[in-house]
């Protein structure tokens, strides 16, 4: 049996691009995409990560649970539900320790070099999913997140909004029948209803870090307006002079 299914998902994910010398910025740019399932984030990311390598950026195109090949391990105990008997505490611990790997081996080196890091899920689908759906208790998601992440808070979030009925219906068509549903895209409607909720209100909490992106409108509008956000905070935060081509 392959243990860790996905533990090239880097290497698949961010060619080598030959012949090239993207650009670094002075500090980089960390971006994370979150919302309910069927949502369309794993697409457009990669949409925009072509977009970002054809403008020379230097992107690196990373996820949750997962990411780091210790992380990528803990995945599939946790998607499995091979986690789930022992509680959502116990699953919390183990996103949080997926995380802190994740954070520490891949996404903090990566911003220090100034690299563009686009991040499907992070810490909001821990508080999302674990504390609000969870019922776990906020004192102890805060103190766990800060662990975490020590202090790698996203320049910038994406929410991706849709109606949980709609997007299980398209989870389900990407896969093609409600077998292969992982132990989170089997709950029911009304525990997805209180995410989408939950992802709003963190919206509504920090405007300043969070965008709400429809996702129900069709791709290519909704990656127009993906691009022209990012696009336009990444100029705000890092105008074109201060970039500079990576070293060879
Ligand atoms: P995944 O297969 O990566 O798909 P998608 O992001 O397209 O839904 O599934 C990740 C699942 O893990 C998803 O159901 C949300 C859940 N999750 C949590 O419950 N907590 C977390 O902190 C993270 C990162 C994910």
């Amino acid at each position: 049996m392959d243990v860790f299914p996905n533990a090239d998902y880097l290497e698949r994910n961010n060619p080598l691009q030959p012949g090239q010398r993207p650009f670094r910025l002075a500090r980089g740019f960390f971006i994370t995409f979150e919302g309910g399932e069927g949502a369309g984030k794993s697409t457009q990311i990669e949409r925009l990560a072509r977009k970002m390598r054809a403008k020379k950026y230097d992107v690196l195109l990373t996820r949750e649970p997962g990411g780091s090949p210790g992380a990528e391990a803990v995945r599939h105990v946790l998607l499995s539900g091979a986690a789930e008997p022992f509680g959502p505490k116990m699953e919390a611990l183990l996103f949080a320790a997926a995380r802190s790997d994740h954070v520490e081996q891949v996404i903090r080196p990566a911003v220090e070099r100034g690299s563009i890091v686009l991040c499907d899920r992070f810490l909001d689908s821990s508080r999302v999913y674990q504390g609000v759906t969870g019922g776990i208790d906020p004192a102890f998601m805060t103190a766990l997140e800060q662990v975490a992440i020590n202090g790698m808070m996203p320049d910038m979030t994406l929410i991706f909004d849709i109606d949980p009925a709609e997007g299980l219906k398209r989870a389900t068509l990407r896969r093609g029948s409600d077998a292969g549903a992982d132990r989170f895209e089997k709950e029911t409607l009304a525990i997805h209803q209180a995410r989408r909720d939950a992802f709003l209100a963190i919206a509504a909490a920090e405007p300043e870090r969070c965008i709400v992106v429809d996702a129900s409108a069709d791709p290519d509008t909704v990656e127009h307006v993906v691009t022209a956000a990012v696009f336009a905070a990444l100029e705000a935060r890092a105008p074109a002079r201060n970039r500079q081509a990576a070293p060879v």
